[in-house]
């Protein structure tokens, strides 16, 4: 059932050494991939690298200090980038909804990774403009998300903090704050 993945992920801090192997990040980026998309656009793009290949640094050296503290440590780091114009007929088109789509696109992938026995977490916290000069993004493309995959390591090697982050019961607010019958609010 999708909803056992759903409640079982979690931004994850703590990684294991373990690599991640290449059928279960095809099986990933095909989840990635089968996203909806406005005009079936597809904006999404995805820049992948182990933590053995140079571009792993390229990624993680955009992160915040904070995030690459723990980071640094993952399997595998992907930079989702979001397309957010692009040409019809000629016709240079801004697609308002390339950032959701591309959401989109990342939470299945952050799913079914989460079904195949992974974590993940995704993070907003980079410098965007240096993850667009490090990878050359052409000027209709925009980085969106920096995902962490990996296998879950031991969380009791962590700083004092995260463990506390990492341990910490996922809070929402209720159903009822959120959706509603009729008006707003109601
Ligand atoms: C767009 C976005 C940006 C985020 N940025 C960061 C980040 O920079 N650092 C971090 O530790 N977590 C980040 N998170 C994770 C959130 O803190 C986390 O999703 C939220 O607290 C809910 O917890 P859960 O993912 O475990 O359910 C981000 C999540 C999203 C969706």
């Amino acid at each position: 059932m999708i909803i056992d993945a759903i409640q079982k992920r979690k931004s994850n801090f703590s990684y294991s050494e373990k690599s991640i192997e290449q059928e279960k990040l095809n099986e990933i980026f095909e989840a990635a991939t089968l996203a909806a998309s406005s005009m079936n656009v597809q904006p999404w793009r995805f820049i992948f690298a182990n933590q053995n290949e140079p571009e792993f640094q390229l990624i993680l050296n955009t992160l915040s200090e904070g995030n690459q503290r723990w980071a640094k440590d993952a399997s595998a780091l992907v930079l989702s980038v979001a397309q957010i114009e692009y040409t019809h007929n000629d016709k240079l088109i801004a697609n308002a909804y390339a950032w959701h789509d591309t959401g989109m696109a990342n939470a299945n992938l952050m799913l079914q990774a989460t079904s195949l026995g992974l974590v993940t977490h995704p993070m907003g916290g980079f410098d965007h403009q240096k993850a667009s000069e490090n990878f050359n993004l052409p000027k209709e493309y925009q980085p969106v998300l920096i995902i962490a995959l990996g296998y879950k390591g031991d969380e009791t090697k962590l700083p004092e903090d995260l463990i506390k982050r990492q341990t910490a019961p996922r809070k929402r607010k209720p159903i009822e704050e959120v959706v509603f019958k009729g008006s707003f609010g109601v």
